[in-house]
Formats: C-alpha cells, sequence, structure tokens
C-alpha cells in the first residue's frame, strides 16, 4: 500500500495538520468525557452518539499524525518501548486507584484498577505482536 507518512512533514502545512491532530486526539476526549456525563444523566441515546463522534475522531487524529510522519513506518522500535509504557502503568494507577479510594471513592478506584489491567493487556498484546510479526 502506498504510504502516506509525512507527507505535509517540513511542509507549511505541517503546523496546520499539527493543530488538527491535536485537536482531533483532544475530541476524543471532551466527547467520551461529554458521553460518560450524559450516560450520569440517563442521556443514554446522547452518550451512544458521542461516542460514536468520539470513534471518528479518534481516526481523524491518527490520519493526520501520520500525515505529519509522527511515528516512523518502521514502528517496531517504538513499539517496544510504548509496550513498556502499557506494562508499567499500573505502577502509576494502581497507587492513583488506592488514593481515590481513601478519598471515599471505592467505585471509582475499581474502574481505575480495571482500566490499570486493560493497559497491561494491552502491553501483553503488543507483545504477541512483536514476537509474531518483528523481523
Ligand atoms: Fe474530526
Ligand atoms: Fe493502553
Amino acid at each position: 500500500m502506498h504510504s502516506i507518512n509525512g507527507i505535509t512533514k517540513g511542509t507549511e502545512l505541517e503546523k496546520t495538520v499539527n493543530a488538527a491532530a491535536q485537536a482531533e486526539a483532544n475530541g476524543v476526549m471532551i466527547y467520551y468525557a461529554l458521553a460518560r456525563l450524559a450516560h450520569e444523566q440517563g442521556l443514554d441515546d446522547v452518550s451512544e452518539k458521542f461516542i460514536w463522534i468520539a470513534n471518528q475522531e479518534a481516526v481523524h487524529a491518527g490520519f493526520y499524525a501520520v500525515l505529519n510522519g509522527k511515528y516512523p513506518s518502521d514502528f517496531w522500535d517504538f513499539l517496544e518501548n510504548f509496550q513498556r509504557g502499557e506494562e508499567n502503568a499500573e505502577n502509576s494507577l494502581l497507587p492513583l486507584a488506592e488514593k481515590i479510594s481513601e478519598m471515599g471513592h471505592p467505585e471509582v478506584a475499581d474502574v481505575i484498577k480495571k482500566f490499570a489491567a486493560q493497559e497491561k493487556n494491552h502491553g501483553v498484546i503488543l507483545g504477541e505482536i512483536m514476537k509474531q510479526y518483528r523481523k
């Protein structure tokens, strides 16, 4: 497949495309936050629409990042580093969960613990991908 990685890097469009990538990534956060708030208020249909939009924004963010060549086409070394972050995410998330639990929000702590386990699983999946496909 023809690569579009970095076609705007070093051009007059780099700043604009970077701003677009950041705005889209921020949009993912905003729409998922609003989805949660809508859900809290019983607006589940609204929540689902925000999530639908957020997932499109996530695709957009990745696309603009590629136009600017934010990550190398030969991404294996990058992925290896990134995997370590996923594997170690619980080092910061579990203490966070503990503190939030102490603040009187054990149910919030449980969510963060679940997310920490998901991060670890991302690391496991990345490890399997590297083992199977990295040359
Ligand atoms: Fe978008
Ligand atoms: Fe992750």
